[in-house]
């Protein structure tokens, strides 16, 4: 079988490190491609050398040319500004709407039959933009964001119970922002119900920081965002859709009147697997976590709005 190819767009911090762990676990074939060509080429070099070390067969090359992403499997865009200290990630709207867009017209043409994963932020914005410009059907533009906000609220929980994150059934839904909201009352320990171990103080601020668990890194670090989780998590999703896995994940899709709300896209539990976001899961929510849902959905759109006056091709 020939392996499959993913393009990679945008050879910085997420970038690279996606394409390094798909190449590390012989997932694909890679295109890193990145405005600085020779940037993505060395890049490129040093994963391709660190595979030989790992004994992977994968094949990885570094380029700004487009021609060489042609009839991509996958696309997966991680190219923009991350935010800075004190930044919310709506306020990158404009700044990465436009590199996405151009990002975007290129894919339809070379890759028409591709699947994209947006990684940018606003993630579930750019989601929507990417499925708009490139005229794909819902399914092929998935947002990868609530993978990574699960991660965070396992790891939190894991961490309070001293158990591994593995023993943590668990999900966040909503938009990739601080309204995202944790759904505590499905959250299980290998079973149990998370609420019989933990008090509602300390699950309140497990909640919090989960919230705000991007924006704790980007502090930190001062310069830049979180990446190897947020590359992980892209690569769980491509592996889905490689492996045709059909795993349920939190991904941003777009909805169609799924827990009562239209045209965005925004992180909801979707079955992956080889044909995209192949179905959208709907449960009852509590009354409290569907209003943190709809209230999260009016921030998506209200900066969907923003990105709109700013440019005229998602009208
Ligand atoms: C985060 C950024 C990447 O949550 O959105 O870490």
């Amino acid at each position: 079988m020939n392996p499959k190819k993913v393009t990679v767009i945008g050879a910085g911090n997420v970038g690279a490190e996606v394409a390094n762990q798909i190449i590390c676990r012989e997932l694909a074939d890679v295109v890193l491609i990145d405005k600085l060509g020779d940037y993505a080429k060395g890049k490129a070099l040093d994963i391709l050398t660190s595979a030989s070390l790992k004994n992977s067969s994968s094949s990885i090359i570094g380029t700004d040319s487009y021609n060489l992403t042609k009839n991509s499997d996958i696309i997966i865009i991680t190219a923009g500004f991350p935010r800075k200290p004190g930044m919310s990630r709506e306020e990158l709207v404009e700044a990465n709407g436009n590199i996405i867009a151009e990002i975007v017209n290129n894919i339809k043409l070379l890759s028409p039959d591709s699947i994209i994963i947006m990684v940018t932020n606003p993630l579930d914005i750019m989601t929507y933009l990417a499925y708009k410009i490139s005229g794909f059907k819902s399914e092929k533009v998935i947002g990868m964001a609530g993978v990574l906000d699960t991660a965070r609220f396992k790891t939190f929980i894991a961490e309070e119970l001293g158990v591994t994150a593995n023993n943590i059934n668990a999900m966040v839904l909503g938009g990739h922002g601080n309204e995202m909201v944790p759904i505590i009352d499905s959250v299980t320990v290998s079973g149990i119900p998370l609420k019989q171990m933990i008090s509602p103080e300390i699950t309140e601020k497990i909640i919090e920081r989960t919230r705000k668990g991007g924006a704790e890194i980007v502090s930190l670090l001062k310069i830049g965002s979180a990446y190897y989780a947020p590359a992980a998590s892209a690569v769980e999703m491509t592996e889905a859709i490689i492996k045709n896995k059909k795993s349920v994940m939190p991904a941003a899709a777009l909805l169609n009147g799924e827990y009562g709300i239209h045209d965005i896209y925004m992180g909801v539990p979707v079955v992956i697997g080889e044909g995209g976001a192949e179905k959208v899961i709907e449960f009852n929510l509590s009354e409290k976590d569907f209003e943190k849902l709809l209230n999260s959905a009016n921030i998506v759109r209200q900066t969907i709005s923003k990105l709109e006056e700013s440019m005229s091709i998602v009208k």
